[in-house]
């Protein structure tokens, strides 16, 4: 690798799992970012930094070219909506599914629902797939406690083990897709830096297919 390297990543699960994938393309953290307040974090390889960014933000410094490369969930990617990312490798990591939740046992409207979420633009597309008519809350987190306090009669969030529900005596109903982490690169740094980058690649498929 001799063109320098911008990795985008966000702290939490997608960097736990994302550093052994790093480490078999020898490269490792010279900081532990959890306990550092730095947001430029050097690594073992002298050509590569890491940007601790926030996961919704990562397609965002990738397309720009702040980052040539970034590690981001699927559902980010699809609310994110941007064709001028490559998606080249699934990572296979932060695995969990973007689904309806409602209240157990409540009927849904059968005219409008409002549905509450971070991820607005799916929502709009799901609902218009489906032919539904529904009113769409942009919230920022906590989504579950919209339908507890009557703010809507549904939520559209990522679950793993349902647990999160469960505690909020809400329910999991239509599944919209299965999601994982993908490596994304920047358009420009794939044919830049081409020889970096697909060395990069390679090396993290190597490590995917590893785990698998
Ligand atoms: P945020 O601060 O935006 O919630 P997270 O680190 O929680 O960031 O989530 C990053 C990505 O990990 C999400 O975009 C999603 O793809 C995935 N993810 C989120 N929650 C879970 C979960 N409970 N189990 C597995 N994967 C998850
Ligand atoms: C995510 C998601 C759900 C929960 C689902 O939250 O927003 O609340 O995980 O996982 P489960 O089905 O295993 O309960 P996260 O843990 O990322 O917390 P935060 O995003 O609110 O910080
Ligand atoms: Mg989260």
């Amino acid at each position: 690798m001799s063109s320098q390297i911008t990795i985008a990543l966000s702290k939490g699960r997608i960097l736990k799992d994302t550093l052994p994938l790093l480490k078999a393309a020898g490269i490792e953290l010279t900081e532990d970012p959890g306990q550092s307040r730095k947001l430029i974090i050097p690594t073992t390889h002298p050509d590569v930094n890491l940007l601790i960014v926030r996961a919704s933000d990562v397609p965002t410094y990738v397309e720009y070219g702040a980052a040539d490369v970034g590690v981001a969930g699927k559902d980010v990617l699809l609310e994110h909506g941007s064709t001028e990312l490559y998606e080249p490798l699934d990572l296979n990591i932060a695995r969990c599914k973007l689904m309806t939740a409602g209240k157990v046992g409540a009927p849904e409207p059968g005219e409008r629902i409002r549905v509450a979420t971070k991820f607005v633009n799916v929502a709009k597309q799901y609902y218009a797939s489906i032919g539904r008519q529904a009113d769409i809350i942009k919230l920022y987190g906590s989504m579950e406690l919209a339908p507890l306090v009557g703010l809507a009669d549904i939520i559209i969030d990522v679950v793993d083990t349902g647990n999160t529900l469960r505690a909020n005596g809400l329910e999991p109903r239509d599944l919209i897709r299965t999601i994982s982490s993908r490596l994304v690169v920047n358009k420009a740094s794939m044919k830049v830096k081409h020889d970096a980058v697909s060395q990069l690649i390679a090396q993290m498929s190597h490590a995917v297919q590893e785990t698998r």
